[in-house]
């Protein structure tokens, strides 16, 4: 059975785009692995709480408060399900050129030196057994070429986080140009549900 992981970052609850497209991936996988079990994590909406001393000191330094408990519970029970987990499926906006900050907390979580990722003499290496990763980015530009591109700290960003944990099988679906109208925004929506169509 395929344990699939499923992250919406929306702070849009029904007018998101990047979560439908993110239940149209989830509903194409389940129809090819129809007993798959599914943990999903509304980021945007129901947000893992920002590092601050007491939550870093938990997931990266020895527990020593209720507090620092606390993180590094919910720490080690993120990193175990990103462990077990065959298939992510990721639904991240573009917010300010980047990633929303509900889903740059996960990685603050999952990110754990000696856990995902380690130093070694010959530089970094990620600790996670390679797993499909698909990414869903709605964007309300249009970064795919042209002048915005080096403005894209989004997909970038992503795909360091991604590969310093170990995770190489990448796939990104980005639904474009969500800003520029109606017409734009569904046109960009059915060319990102046949993608999904395609790469699923
Ligand atoms: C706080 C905020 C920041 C945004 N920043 C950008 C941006 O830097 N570049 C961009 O192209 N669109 C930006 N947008 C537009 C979103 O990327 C676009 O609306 C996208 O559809 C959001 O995904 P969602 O529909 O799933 O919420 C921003 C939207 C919000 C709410």
């Amino acid at each position: 059975m395929k344990n699939i992981l499923v992250f919406n970052s929306s702070v849009l609850a029904e007018n998101s785009v990047s979560r439908v497209l993110v239940a149209k991936t989830v509903a194409a996988l389940l129809v090819k692995n129809p007993g798959a079990q599914i943990i999903e994590h509304d980021l945007g909406c129901d947000p893992i709480p920002h590092l601050d001393t007491a939550t870093v000191a938990g997931i990266r330094g020895v527990p020593e408060s209720e507090a620092e408990d606390a993180a590094r519970a919910r720490s080690d029970e993120l990193v175990a399900e990103l462990q077990a987990a065959d298939v992510l499926v990721v639904g991240s906006p573009m917010y300010n050129f980047s990633i929303p900050t509900g889903l740059r907390s996960w990685f603050d979580y999952v990110l754990r030196p000696g856990v995902t990722f380690q130093y070694t003499a010959s530089g970094p290496q990620g600790l996670l057994a390679d797993k499909r990763v698909i990414v869903i980015e709605s964007r309300g530009g249009f970064y795919s070429a042209g002048p915005a591109q080096s403005r894209d700290f989004q997909e970038p960003y992503l795909r360091a986080l991604f590969a310093f944990m170990g995770l190489q099988d990448l796939t990104f679906i980005r639904a474009e140009k969500i800003g520029s109208g109606a017409e734009a925004r569904a046109a960009a929506i059915e060319n990102a549900e046949k993608t999904i169509t395609s790469v699923v």
